[in-house]
């Protein structure tokens, strides 16, 4: 492996360098029924040693395939795939299985072997890796500890949880010592706590083993827990990309915001918007520690308007916050402006919405960002 770093890498950047992963203008396009499928269209990007790489996209964006790329599984149309900063996108037979040792990879439908107990699911990766015959068991024994299952070699997967299956996945992905792991939905079958608990337990790999970890998800709140540094995907393209609290802070794309106000769900419920007095409804974004109920309460004094807080909501990234303000400004046409001119001179995110499309239930707005 390369030396340890932390430096990003900006998108199109292809050094090679310190990344474990780069991907060099990576495209993959798929004949279908006569038909082109552009899956993956002209990526590049490079995951840092012992980071935590998130993907997030809705579904059909090319997350799958472009991760699929990483360990081969998908051969690029187009483009590089480096590993440790070396060109592996042609490689075949014992070279390739070797490259794929080095690369765990977790699914959403966990993927065991039904009619074979967790042990030799386990000893079939093993196997397939060329671990020492008589080192199998110790091994065995070391990965289900790991995991939290040490009671459960014997047992056969359909007699366990899905968080439990999930577990053995992973301590399957693991069984070779593999320096990156690759994660497609793998918490997407899971309740709320069990996704809680893998992610702990993926978090907990990635720092005590140093594994980096690519992890692609559509929930976003997943993303925000574990992700370091996050890539949106949508028709086959990265549209943005950088550190999860500032991507999710300040989405720059409208993907981005799509997937934000999603998760967020800050709304109205549509049947009281009728009912709401004249004004204008706006979204307030603020970061960390400011707190808007002063700012609220001096404008409103200042330009004599009533602002109403219809609902307020705060998101932690890692340890930082987003908070989220709807407010309903009223007052005459005049002091109104000046008031929502004050106030959007104050916070980092502004938007004016629609009300109609509130009634609707639909997040249409007339855009207007600070
Ligand atoms: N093996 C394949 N053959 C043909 N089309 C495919 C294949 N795999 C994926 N696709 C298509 O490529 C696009 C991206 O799919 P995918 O990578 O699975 O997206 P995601 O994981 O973001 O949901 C979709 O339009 C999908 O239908
Ligand atoms: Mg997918």
């Amino acid at each position: 492996m390369t030396a340890t770093t932390n430096a990003t890498v900006a998108a199109g950047t292809v050094s090679g360098g310190d990344a474990v992963i780069t991907l060099d203008h990576v495209s993959v396009t798929f004949h279908e029924r006569g038909r082109a499928i552009e899956a993956v269209k002209d990526v590049s990007l490079a995951v840092a040693e012992g980071e935590v790489y998130g993907i997030v996209g809705f579904s059909g964006a090319g997350k799958s395939t472009l991760v699929r790329t990483i360990n081969l599984l998908e051969r690029p149309t187009a483009g590089r795939v480096l590993i440790d900063g070396r060109d592996v996108t042609a490689l075949k037979g014992g070279a390739l299985r070797d490259l794929r040792k080095r690369i765990g990879f977790i699914f959403q439908g966990f993927n065991l072997i039904g009619n074979v107990t967790v042990g030799e699911n386990i000893a079939f990766a093993l196997k397939a890796g060329g671990w020492p015959k008589n080192g199998r068991k110790a091994r065995i024994g070391e990965l289900l500890r790991l995991v939290g299952l040490e009671s459960k070699e014997d047992s056969y997967p359909s007699s366990l949880s899905g968080g439990q299956q999930q577990r053995v996945s992973i301590a399957r992905a693991l069984a070779n010592k593999p320096e990156i792991l690759l994660c497609d939905e793998a918490t997407s079958a899971l309740d709320l706590e069990t996704t809680e608990e893998i992610l702990a337990l993926l978090k907990r790999i990635n720092r005590e083993l140093g594994i980096t970890i690519v992890f692609i998800t559509h929930q976003l709140d997943v993303a925000k827990t574990v992700f370091d540094h996050v890539a949106v995907m949508e028709h086959g393209r990265i549209v943005e990309q950088g550190a999860t609290f500032d991507v999710f802070a300040e989405p720059a794309h409208d993907t981005t915001r799509a997937l934000v106000e999603r998760y967020l769900g800050v709304a109205v419920p549509p049947q009281l918007v009728p009912s709401l007095p004249a004004g204008t409804i706006v979204e307030l974004r603020y970061k960390g520690d400011d707190a808007l109920e002063p700012l609220i309460s001096e404008v409103a004094r200042a330009h004599d308007v009533t602002i109403d807080v219809l609902h307020a909501n705060v998101e932690y990234f890692g340890a930082q916050a987003i908070g989220t303000l709807l407010v309903l400004v009223s007052g005459d046409d005049a002091p109104r402006a000046a008031a929502l001119a004050a106030l959007r001179a104050r916070v980092y995110g502004y938007r004016e919405l629609d009300r109609r499309a509130l009634a609707a239930g639909t997040r249409d707005e007339t855009e207007s960002e600070a």
